[in-house]
């Protein structure tokens, strides 16, 4: 089943989150579009994620997609928890302020999605945060977007154009 599972595609972005003084970077693979009108996107988090209190408590997260030549960053920010190191500053990244969040945007990234949080489900063992977006913006239109197939920690592929 698993193996069987494994075959879905995988988005790789990172979540930003907000609160308090406190910017944060969480990977996040299961993030999707769910609804055209309004403009609705889906993370799911596990409530044991530094993330799970930030955006719990501010109610916004930004989604930054990131480019096939990210993959570092990705690992990153995917592998230590933001309760224990300064992700952003660690990683040296350029942030922006958010137009309409107060969740900064990541510069060099594919795209930012802003999102304000419309509802959460909960589901097994991760919570989905529905989020409205309510701004985007594209930072590098040239560049292809990283993505994870058959996951096994650490590997990434690029997308087929
Ligand atoms: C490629 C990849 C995808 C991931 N996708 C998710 C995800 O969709 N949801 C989630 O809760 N954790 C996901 N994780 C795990 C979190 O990124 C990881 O636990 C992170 O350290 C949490 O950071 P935080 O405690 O600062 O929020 C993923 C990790 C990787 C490497």
């Amino acid at each position: 089943m698993k193996t069987a599972l494994r075959q879905l595609p995988w988005p790789v972005t990172l979540i930003g989150s907000f609160h308090e003084g406190r910017h944060n970077l969480m990977t996040a693979s299961w993030v999707s579009q769910v609804s055209f009108k309004p403009l609705l996107v889906m993370v799911s988090i596990a409530p044991e994620r530094f993330t799970y209190e930030l955006v719990s408590a501010s109610g916004e997260f930004v989604v930054s997609i990131l480019a096939a030549d990210q993959a570092e960053i990705a690992q990153f920010c995917g592998s230590r928890s933001g309760r224990d190191v300064d992700k952003v500053r660690a990683l040296g990244l350029k942030t922006l302020p958010g137009k309409t969040v107060k969740v900064p945007l990541l510069e060099d990234c594919l795209a930012n999605l802003e999102c304000r949080v419309a509802a959460t489900h909960p589901a097994g063992d991760h919570v989905i945060f529905i989020g409205e977006v309510v701004g985007g913006e594209v930072q590098r239109p040239e560049a292809e977007p990283l993505v994870v197939r058959d996951w096994k920690w650490g590997r990434y592929v690029k997308a087929e154009a």
